[in-house]
């Protein structure tokens, strides 16, 4: 299998890059730029590497560097962006301040020459961001694009194989943006693109076969995606021997529960326990109306649950998580400022005592562990399955939680689903839910005044949940839901349609 390495430089756009090869069945890695050697890229025989871009100035001294005689090692290279100065800086160019120069945005290039522009046309859009250029171009490369403000758009060394482009081929924008991608990786770097996630989960299942032949797994199964996968590849390659702990704090969307546990113990014959801890989590949360606390006091009794569970299997040999690719190399990074202590499992390994912490699926993206799932016949409401927070409805329920409040927007949620699905438009929004408001307000029914709750409704659209924009569902599916909410569901009497994006917004509301 051929492997391409991204060394990021800190740009923005890396885990995109990495997905953009993928999509072109060529295995991609990231790693940073103060991460590995060049020993250690040799050693791993990479058939191409793809240089980031990112926020620096290459003149800058404290700006990321790679050793030069990378250039030489005759691995053919991408640079982008950031990537792309770089080459020059370290071959020999010259690499300015635009003065009135940067671009930002849509910007027509004139591209002609070299095996990256291969059935390119001489005239097309492409994504520019930047504000330093390549003025002056290294020995042994040409200028292959220009712009009206940048004479270097791109350059390339057919000799050495070793490519630059200031513009993002990576971002959809760009027009020609995957034929670039498509030269690199099949023309200049030789791959054959035969990268196949399901395979690849093939593989690990015979890895694990041989290796955890007879021993215990752990699991914690919360029902999403990730963890469900990496419960079905478990349960293939250990079957009895994997035992999955499916804690249901009572926070669940209506009927979730059952469902989960349904398709795991029944369908697949997985070894389920589920604890029904609902009134322990609710006991927990009485009078708590801090959403910061709500969180809190639910991760930390779902570890306490769980490690109950755990205590009582006994000794393990190995715990399973299902930590996805973006999940490494995010946590690989700075801490960034907290907007929400998010609540995963991912805390458990400190309290469970094991001898091997196995992710099967941590070099998949999230459209990858989909289409492992799908291989493994996980039901498509699983495989599609919207994110969902693991601390559940808690953050959708606006002041103190209770019972009755959790049973009312469970059943708000489940007729606005109904109605989005209904519609044909569950594949539209990235995430619809309905969230209930501590706001009451007066309402006529009959004849009769009623005070109850405002439930909001809330769609959004995005590619990776940090930004998103509120769907622009149709007006006839949200008259649909509002009447048949305020019907259906006695202790709400208005429903409201949340039009906020993120940012200023968050997609939860607490
Ligand atoms: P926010 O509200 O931060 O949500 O814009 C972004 C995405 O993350 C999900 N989310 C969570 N997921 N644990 C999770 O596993 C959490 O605590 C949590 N909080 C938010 C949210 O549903 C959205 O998809």
């Amino acid at each position: 299998m051929d492997r391409i390495l991204v060394l990021d430089f800190g740009g923005q756009y890396s885990q995109l890059i990495a997905r953009r090869v993928r999509e072109q069945r060529v295995y991609a890695e990231i790693e940073p730029c103060g991460g590995i050697s060049l020993q250690e890229i040799l050693s791993r025989g990479y058939s191409g590497m793809i240089f980031t871009g990112g926020p620096n100035s290459v003149y800058d001294p404290a700006s990321p560097r790679f050793d030069s005689a990378v250039l030489d090692a005759g691995i053919p290279i991408l640079g982008i962006c950031y990537g792309a100065q770089l080459i020059a800086h370290m071959a020999g160019g010259t690499v300015s301040p635009a003065e009135n120069g940067s671009e930002y945005g849509r910007t027509a290039v004139n591209a002609g020459g070299g095996a990256l522009f291969r059935d390119v046309p001489p005239q097309s859009v492409c994504w520019m961001s930047h504000t330093d250029f390549i003025s002056a171009v290294p020995a042994g490369f040409e200028v292959t694009a220009v712009t009206d403000k940048c004479p270097c758009a791109a350059m390339g060394d057919d000799e050495r194989k070793i490519y630059a482009v200031q513009f993002h081929p990576e971002v959809t924008h760009t027009e020609y943006g995957r034929q670039i991608f498509s030269n690199f990786l099949f023309d200049i770097c030789g791959c054959v693109g035969d990268w196949d996630p399901a395979d690849f989960a093939e593989g690990i299942i015979e890895e694990y076969r041989r290796s955890l032949a007879g021993k215990k797994v752990l699991l914690a199964l919360s029902g999403g995606v990730d963890s469900s996968v990496a419960a079905l590849m478990l349960h293939r390659a250990v079957g009895r021997n994997l035992t999955c702990v499916f804690v249901d704090h009572g926070l669940l969307r209506k009927d979730e529960g059952d469902f989960v546990e349904d398709t795991f113990r029944r369908i697949f014959g997985v070894n389920l326990i589920r604890v029904n801890a609902g009134d322990r989590f609710l006991g927990k949360l009485a009078g708590i109306t801090d959403p910061e606390r709500k969180r809190k006091i639910i991760g930390e009794e779902f570890i306490r649950v769980f490690e109950e569970q755990a205590g009582r299997i006994g000794r393990v040999h190995a715990l399973a998580q299902g930590t996805i690719y973006p999940d490494v190399i995010e946590s690989g990074k700075g801490a960034s400022a907290v907007i929400k202590s998010h609540h995963n499992v991912g805390g458990l390994p400190d309290v469970i005592s094991f001898d091997r912490l196995i992710e099967p699926l941590r070099d998949l993206f999230k459209d990858e562990v989909r289409a492992v799932g799908s291989m493994l016949g996980l039901p498509p409401e699983l495989v599609w399955r919207q994110p969902f927070p693991g601390p559940g409805l808690a953050v959708r329920i606006m002041g103190e939680i209770t019972p009755e409040k959790v049973r009312i927007l469970q059943e708000a949620d489940a007729i606005f689903r109904q109605e989005v699905e209904g519609a044909g438009l569950d594949r539209g929004p990235d995430q619809y839910f309905a969230v209930l408001t501590d706001t009451r307000s007066v309402g006529v029914m009959g004849d009769a005044r009623t005070y109850g709750y405002t439930a909001a409704l809330r769609a959004v659209s995005t590619d990776d949940f940090m930004t998103a924009e509120w769907t622009r569902l149709p007006y006839d599916v949200l008259e649909r839901a509002s009447r048949r909410i305020t019907n259906e569901v006695p202790g709400i009497s208005r429903v409201v349609y949340d039009i906020s994006s993120k940012p200023p917004a968050t997609v939860e509301w607490e």
